[in-house]
């Protein structure tokens, strides 16, 4: 296919290599050490220039998110990628697609920090004649013309994975009359992960009178955060039953926490432990029966946002929703799963 930017391909490539020339002599005091220029591509090449605003780097998931991205959008494969990390700020996350705009970038991608505040930036985007494609998060938009697909996960349905685990759970156990205390560690306040999980859980608990939650805290996803609010909430709360936490890393920070009480979690434990993700870490934890179950988010997306982009470029029609497989963890399956899972 022709690129019709090929005057911008070539001042891209020469403020990425101002940038790259930048940030190593900037580095570790700047913040162009966020953005990972590859080697600056030339017009003979023809590929294609995506623009991925990543918006951070705060779990063991959202690596395996850029790790996958990365190895799916390669020279090899067609394509140059500038890779930008947020750190978890929207405004990073607008300046970066403002930039990608300003070179004339083939697509922009990026995963949303939180779900409102992108209307202005993605108009822009589209008046560039730019496609949008959203990664993992979604972005709540007056106009859904404003972004081109999304590939991600069914938060909502994460969430009632967990509720439905617990609920069978309960029965099993016979206690599903007892009056059941929890608390949940939630992530980033208004990302979608956040949002959705909180709701899919809430679908199923409001269906069960003896469930109190007992209080709902945000942790941003880190394992810092995670152990923080987990001290909180078992100074505050002497009987808690079940703790919910909304991603693996929170779930670590909470583990350490309630160890330091000498209290234990899981299949033999005193509190239930329920979690999202399944990172390899996780997974053996599941395995030693320390967490309860582990309800997956696949942060594996790069291949169908390869698909999607080959399929733009050949002038097919793409899903404007592609959601990504997820499973279920426990001790019951979980062994079967462990030696493969890479991240
Ligand atoms: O949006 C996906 C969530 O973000 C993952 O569950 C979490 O680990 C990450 O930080």
């Amino acid at each position: 296919m022709r690129r019709p930017y090929k005057k911008y391909i070539r001042l891209f490539g020469r403020m990425t290599c101002l940038m790259l020339l930048f940030s190593v002599l900037t580095a570790g005091c700047g913040p162009f050490q966020d953005v990972v220029p590859e080697e600056v591509p030339n017009e003979e090449e023809n590929l294609v220039v995506v623009g991925f605003s990543q918006l951070g780097s705060e779990s063991l998931w959202r690596t395996a998110n850029s790790e996958s991205i990365q190895k799916a959008l390669t020279r090899e494969n067609g394509f140059f990628l500038e890779f930008s990390n947020a750190r978890q700020k929207q405004e990073n996350q607008i300046k970066a697609i403002r930039g990608f705009i300003s070179q004339r970038v083939d697509y922009i991608m990026f995963s949303p920090v939180t779900e409102s505040g992108w209307d202005t930036v993605l108009r822009e985007a589209k008046d560039a004649g730019i496609p949008v494609i959203l990664v993992d998060r979604k972005a709540s938009l007056e106009d859904d013309s404003l972004y081109t697909a999304w590939v991600g996960s069914d938060m909502i349905s994460e969430g009632e994975k967990a509720g439905i685990w617990l609920e069978e759970y309960l029965k099993k156990e016979g206690r599903e009359e007892e009056e059941i205390n929890i608390v949940v560690l939630q992530g980033t306040v208004g990302s979608s992960a956040q949002l959705e999980r909180t709701k899919g859980f809430h679908n199923i608990a409001r269906e069960h009178s003896n469930w109190h939650i007992l209080k709902q805290e945000p942790a941003d996803f880190t394992t810092a955060k995670g152990k923080e609010v987990m001290e909180m909430f078992l100074r505050n709360y002497a009987d808690i039953d079940v703790v919910i936490s909304q991603n693996d890393d929170m779930t670590f920070g909470a583990l350490q926490a309630m160890e330091e009480k000498g209290i234990t979690t899981g299949v033999d434990g005193d509190i239930i432990l329920i979690s999202f993700d399944a990172v390899h870490d996780a997974l053996k934890l599941v395995s030693q029966g320390i967490i309860n179950v582990d309800i997956e988010c696949n942060p594996e997306q790069g291949e169908y946002i390869l698909e999607i982009i080959r399929k733009l470029e050949n002038g097919e029609s793409v899903d404007k929703e592609n959601i990504v497989e997820e499973k279920v963890f426990t001790q019951e399956n979980v062994d079967e799963y462990l030696d493969t899972r890479t991240y």
